[in-house]
């Protein structure tokens, strides 16, 4: 099993949600990079579960990196973090072993390792894995920043309401313009709960501790942008800026929807409403080398002129490739699979049917905390993909 994501720049992940230590391998990193142990920390944090909407199990994610940061810079060979797991209660799944929770992977775990899998807490496929990727995220996020590429999430939708409720509270959009969009991701940064406005965020809130009180629980819709790319990174076809995002965003557990712009709103619309016009800009990078054509032959886009298009219904990238737009994706979150509620299933054990009641410690909703996850997942692609343009050593 390969369980690595990346070319130039790759994260390996491994663990067990009630093993020893969960972690990961970041590879390819240019020497010199910064590394604040503080940043990993804040990255964390904002994953961890925090007060009554989210599951009693909490980490205090006291990580180690052991290798590749020498005098808090990383040295350019491989960079591992190890995060222990102190806050087991692996009872709770002795009883149910073979009972397969619905939605969950318990069962597609069993008919791939034959049953060697370790079951307890969700194993590998624990959402407890994600910590990995959220400390890579401490890393990679403020390399990126440095060179004026900003990335930020919040909950779009907060779906699941009872009968008679709206099935969606909304959060506002992210903003078109580039500049408000940069305040909006900075004013994200520190927030547990990762919401642009306060009322719905107070209405979010309320409708998953209604959840949790119904032993429920609810999913929802992230909205992403990664500002600061300049346009021509990706490849045209099977490294599409599209494809690498939704590749690493898939593999996040409970994410099982990926949307570029406004695909599924607009493709309702005509080709005129849904084309986003040109249109040229003054403007200076001092970041990116090589834009525009090589020679006059070729055409040469002018110095300090950036082209850039007046809406952004295609999410920045046209063709595989990144348009110098915002990218913009949203992810849909589904409702944690483990819930208190009796739900039908089989014991695959014996192949008898079965009911099961979940029992452990779970989140009512895992949209708040997938957040920062997804922010990592971004970075990642997004390091890699300008990895392939410029070379490793552009990230340093
Ligand atoms: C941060 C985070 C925390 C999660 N916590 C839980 C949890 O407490 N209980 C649970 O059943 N699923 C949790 N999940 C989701 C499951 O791990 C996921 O639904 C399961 O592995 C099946 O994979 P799939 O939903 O992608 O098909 C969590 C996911 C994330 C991103």
């Amino acid at each position: 099993m390969k369980n690595t994501f990346g070319n130039s720049i790759s994260l390996t992940i491994f663990g067990e949600s009630h093993g020893p230590e969960i972690g990961c391998v970041l590879s390819g990193l240019a020497p010199g990079i910064p590394v604040s142990e503080e940043k990993i920390r804040t990255a964390l944090w904002l994953r961890r579960p925090s007060g009554t909407i989210s599951t009693s199990r909490v980490e205090q994610d006291e990580f180690r990196i052991i290798s590749g940061v020498y005098q808090g810079r990383t040295t350019g060979t491989p960079l591992s973090i190890l995060i222990p797991n102190t806050n087991t209660r692996s009872a709770d799944y002795e009883k149910t072993r073979f009972l397969a929770r619905p939605g969950h992977a318990d069962y597609t775990a069993y008919c791939k390792y034959h049953g060697f899998e370790d079951p307890r807490g969700g194993g590998h496929q624990s959402g407890r894995l994600t910590a990995a990727l959220a400390a890579a995220g401490g890393i990679l996020l403020p390399a990126l920043e440095e060179k004026g590429i900003r990335i930020g999430t919040h909950i779009r939708a907060l779906g699941g309401g009872r009968e008679g409720e709206t099935e969606f509270i909304e959060d506002q959009a992210f903003s078109q313009d580039e500049e408000a969009l940069n305040r909006e991701i900075e004013s994200l940064k520190m927030k547990l709960f990762p919401v642009l406005d306060a009322a719905a965020d107070e209405k979010m809130q309320h409708r998953i501790q209604q959840a949790r009180a119904d032993r429920d629980s609810v999913g929802g819709i992230l909205e992403s942008a990664v500002s600061g790319v300049p346009a021509g990174i990706g490849e045209p076809w099977f490294d599409s800026v599209e494809s690498a995002l939704s590749h690493i965003l898939f593999s996040i557990p409970a994410v099982k929807g990926v949307e570029f712009g406004e695909a599924f709103s607009m493709v309702g619309r005509r080709g005129s409403a849904y084309n986003d016009e040109y249109t040229a800009c003054r403007e200076t990078s001092a970041h990116f080398p090589g834009k525009g054509g090589k020679s006059p032959e070729k055409g040469q886009i002018p110095q300090n002129t950036v082209i850039r298009t007046r809406t952004n219904h295609n999410g920045g990238v046209n063709g595989g490739i990144t348009n110098g737009m915002p990218i913009l994706f949203r992810t849909a979150v589904k409702p944690t699979p483990s819930i208190g509620i009796t739900q039908k299933t089989v014991n695959f054990g014996t192949g008898e049917e079965s009911e099961i009641t979940v029992s452990g410690r779970h989140d009512p909703a895992v949209i708040h905390r997938a957040r920062i996850v997804v922010d990592a997942a971004a970075a990642l692609a997004v390091s890699d993909l300008l990895a392939l343009r410029y070379g490793t050593d552009w990230l340093a």
